[in-house]
């Protein structure tokens, strides 16, 4: 942070129709992410020993890939402020996110992404969250896509309507060529109010002794030349040659790259079994620097990026892209985008139903039911494309309130026979209450089949019902490892306020 005047925390502002970050990131990377139970900003002990060497790096932000909400990140997060450093954190966890295989938008996931939201949002230091982290990483999984655009608007309008402070959502994305145009526009496409605040490139492309050209870095410049979001490389440092001599840092500060980059998250920094630390843990109070450290720390020391002065600062980009229409290589329509998962809406349903699942069923049994009972009975309410655009307005219910709708439609249709809700005992009957309000309101737009628009917004904030179990099975977050995430995995980004003042313009 040397010689440079970053901006006093108070007044972050990412975006809008800006282009770069209110600062060059230059970041190390900072968390570990096989493991829910290990979030390296709970952990004072080893902030105290981190935070001044990432400092000594110049390091202005830091990402992290897990937090606890449940945790307590004061002694953190203090550090963090006091050395000029910020934060943005991933909302997914290892075992909550959006899974490319059998993508999905539900209220046990929004509840974690609001949850993450809730407990960072207190320290002024956090500037933004990435709602996603390599989802889509072939045209095949590019429908996913959809579900991270939904959760991204979703998690906008919640930060709005909490009236907490501007706060960037973005998103990280692996560099993958033949999606990598089409991802960017329908990121930043149709309105304000879905796009996201900042791409993050996770770009290995530079390895060894790589120039501007042969990295591929100058093309990804010129194609985000004009990008409306800030963009930055959420990750990068390829280690295929070792030790690493980071000598794309460079390239990334330099003036080519810094008049559409806000510079970069160097992956990572703590030494894993995948080989890409800058220090690696000793014991609780000390590290010890590797070879990548002392290059990494070598470029980053002269790293000194020219830019705008906010008063002088005009944007000109300010055309959102063109969303990307749906054929073989783009499997998701930008309109409309899957539905905001509302847990009112869902524990009505489930209140409704006069035919649900029995006690005894085991949750691991549910997806398998509701495939039976989908046999028995249309369940179009339920079903969620991203590639037709058509979503049930219960898509976004967790499996047994999906359960819940499906068994009491077959019920229903079965004129309410005994026989129709027994399946071997795995259903039972159950008494209800009869809708009212908002409930009543959200079941007739709903319709019989469930595949009607809910548009009558539920008073409570949605999400945090208590119907939690999502029938996704999440996969890890895609990071570039090999399978094992050992220990403690931060991916801490070493950001200088380089530039400071560029991006603060007022949303
Ligand atoms: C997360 O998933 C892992 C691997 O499946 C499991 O061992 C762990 O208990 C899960 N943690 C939580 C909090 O569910
Ligand atoms: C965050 O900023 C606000 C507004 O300037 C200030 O009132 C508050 O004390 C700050 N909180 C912390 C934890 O520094
Ligand atoms: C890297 O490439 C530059 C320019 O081509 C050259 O001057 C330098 O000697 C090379 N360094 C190594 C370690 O190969
Ligand atoms: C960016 O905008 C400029 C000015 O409008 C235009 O000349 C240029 O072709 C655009 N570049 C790209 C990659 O779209
Ligand atoms: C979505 O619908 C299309 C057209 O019916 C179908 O080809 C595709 O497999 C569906 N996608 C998913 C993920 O079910």
């Amino acid at each position: 942070m040397a010689s440079t005047n970053y901006i006093a925390v108070t007044c972050v502002v990412l975006r809008i129709n800006v282009r770069l970050l209110l600062f060059h990131t230059q970041a190390v990377i900072l968390t570990r992410t096989d493991d829910d139970s290990k979030d390296p900003l709970a952990d004072a002990t080893a902030c105290a020993r981190d935070v001044p060497i990432m400092k000594e790096l110049r390091t202005n932000i830091i990402r992290t890939y897990y937090i606890n909400p449940d945790a307590d990140h004061s002694a953190c997060m203090k550090l963090l402020q006091d050395a000029g450093i910020y934060l943005i954190s991933d909302l997914s966890s290892p075992n909550s996110s959006i899974n490319r295989a059998d993508p999905e938008w539900q209220v046990s996931l929004y509840s974690r992404y609001t949850s993450v939201i809730d407990e960072l949002q207190q320290y002024n230091n956090t500037i933004g969250f990435f709602a996603g982290n390599e989802i889509s990483n072939t045209a095949a999984t590019t429908d996913a896509s959809a579900y991270v655009k939904a959760s991204v608007r979703d998690m906008k309008a919640y930060i709005k309507q909490k009236g907490y402070r501007s706060m960037g959502v973005g998103y990280a994305t692996a560099d993958v060529t033949n999606i990598r145009v089409n991802l960017a526009n329908y990121l930043d496409c149709e309105s304000d109010d879905e796009a996201i605040d900042f791409w993050g490139y996770n770009v290995y492309s530079w390895c060894g002794n790589s120039t501007y050209e042969k990295s591929g870095y100058s093309t990804r410049t010129e194609e985000f030349r004009n990008y409306t979001s800030p963009v930055f490389f959420a990750e990068y440092g390829c280690n295929e040659v070792q030790p690493r001599q980071f000598t794309e840092v460079d390239a990334l500060y330099g003036d080519t790259m810094s008049e559409v980059w806000s510079g970069g998250i160097v992956y990572m920094y703590f030494q894993e079994a995948n080989n890409y630390g800058l220090v690696s843990v000793v014991d609780s109070t000390s590290v010890s620097k590797l070879k990548d450290f002392t290059s990494y720390s070598n470029h980053i020391a002269t790293a000194s990026p020219t830019g705008t002065n906010k008063a002088s600062y005009t944007p000109t980009n300010t055309a959102l892209q063109v969303c990307p229409t749906v054929d073989s290589t783009w499997l998701a329509e930008a309109t409309p985008l899957p539905p905001t998962p509302d847990s009112t809406l869902c524990d009505c349903i489930a209140n409704q139903a006069a035919c649900v699942v029995s006690d005894s069923v085991k949750e691991a049994k549910y997806g398998t039911l509701l495939g039976v009972v989908c046999g028995m009975t249309d369940c179009g309410g339920l079903h969620s494309n991203a590639t037709t655009g058509k979503y049930g307005a219960y898509s976004m219910c967790g499996v047994k309130d999906q359960l819940a709708f499906a068994l009491n439609k077959y019920y229903d249709e079965q004129d309410k026979d005994a026989s129709a809700c027994s399946f071997s005992g795995s259903a039972k009957t159950q008494a209800t209450t009869k809708a009212t309000g908002t409930c009543s309101a959200q079941i007739k737009e709903a319709g019989t089949a469930g595949t009607g628009t809910v548009s009558t917004e539920a008073t409570a904030t949605s999400g945090s019902g208590s119907s939690s179990t999502s029938s996704s099975f999440a996969s890890p977050i895609g990071l570039h490892s090999s399978a094992s995430f050992g220990s403690f995995q931060v991916a801490a980004y070493i950001a200088t306020a380089l530039l400071a003042g560029v991006g603060m313009i007022a949303l």
